[in-house]
């Protein structure tokens, strides 16, 4: 028998919090700082990360999947810690999956929020976009950007090796430099009045210092931590109805699809803590 409005209404559990790898806990770290009190399950796919030159289609049916995880382990709310999969899978999910899974549950995604902040920040109106692949071919930044601004200009720049470069723990490196200035310099020669970079990735927070450097210094650089966790603060403003559903142990448990100790040891590095990481399968 199917659980009744009411019944649904009346479960609670943890905020889930999802990415391709280990980006999304560079929100994650933002969120915790902000809303303390929650419980959160970060799931990581990092099995079959990077998510970026993957197909509209296989990234939606990857992150539905991983949204059905975070239901079925009792999640009402689960945000999409990824760009990525926000371009990709965020509007289908919420539009036909959602209303048959369960409509009293929310998925929230992290491009949105980011381009609310645009305007306050752009004197030139001409904004940077570094992203994947994906991020960058689906045009969301873009759109987004139109829409809420329509005297702006976005630029933007595919950054595909940035990803590797922090899933396989070589963002300090110096070779890191080179893709970084490449694809800055990239940026700038399509529009020199740029005056904020948007890192669309939530991977490329390990990679600041590196962007920063090559950065012209009247630009400003811009990650989507804080953005994210201040409009979660607010969403919880607006619907007290979900805050109520996520419950308040302040506790963080994190999953990964791939191996759970490499995940703990530079989830440390994104975290700024030490945790462990534990298995899981998605298919
Ligand atoms: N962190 C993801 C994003 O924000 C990375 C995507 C990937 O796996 O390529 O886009």
């Amino acid at each position: 028998m199917e659980p009744s409005e009411e019944a649904k209404l009346s479960f609670s559990g943890p905020i889930g919090v999802f990415d391709s790898g280990y980006g999304g806990l560079s929100i994650l770290r933002r969120i915790r700082e902000r809303l303390p009190l929650y419980d959160y399950l970060y799931l990581g796919d990092n099995a079959r990360a990077p998510y970026g030159p993957r197909s509209f289609d296989v990234v939606y049916r990857f992150t539905l999947e991983a949204v059905r995880y975070l239901f079925a382990r009792g999640c009402p709310l689960v945000i999409l810690a990824c760009n990525t999969a926000s371009a990709k899978a965020l509007r289908s999910i919420q539009r036909n999956d959602l209303p048959l899974i369960d409509p009293t549950r929310r998925v929230l995604g992290v491009i949105r929020p980011t381009v609310e902040k645009v305007g306050e920040m752009s004197s030139t109106g001409v904004v940077g976009v570094m992203g994947t692949n994906g991020t960058v071919r689906s045009r969301s930044y873009d759109m987004e950007i139109g829409k809420l601004y329509p005297s702006f200009t976005t630029v933007s720049q595919e950054c595909p090796m940035l990803v590797p470069l922090v899933e396989n723990e070589e963002s300090a490196a110096p070779g890191a430099d080179y893709f970084v200035k490449k694809y800055v310099d990239a940026l700038f020669a399509k529009n020199s009045d740029i005056d904020t970079v948007l890192l669309a990735c939530t991977h490329y927070p390990l990679l600041y210092d590196k962007i920063r450097c090559y950065v012209p210094e009247g630009a400003r650089v811009v990650t989507q931590g804080e953005i994210v966790a201040d409009s979660l603060a607010d969403y919880f403003v607006r619907h007290p109805e979900m805050e109520r559903r996520c419950t308040r142990g302040g506790s963080t448990t994190c999953l990964t699809t791939e191996n759970p100790e490499s995940f703990s040891r530079l989830a440390r590095i994104f975290l700024g803590e030490e945790i462990t990481a534990n298995h899981i399968d998605l298919v």
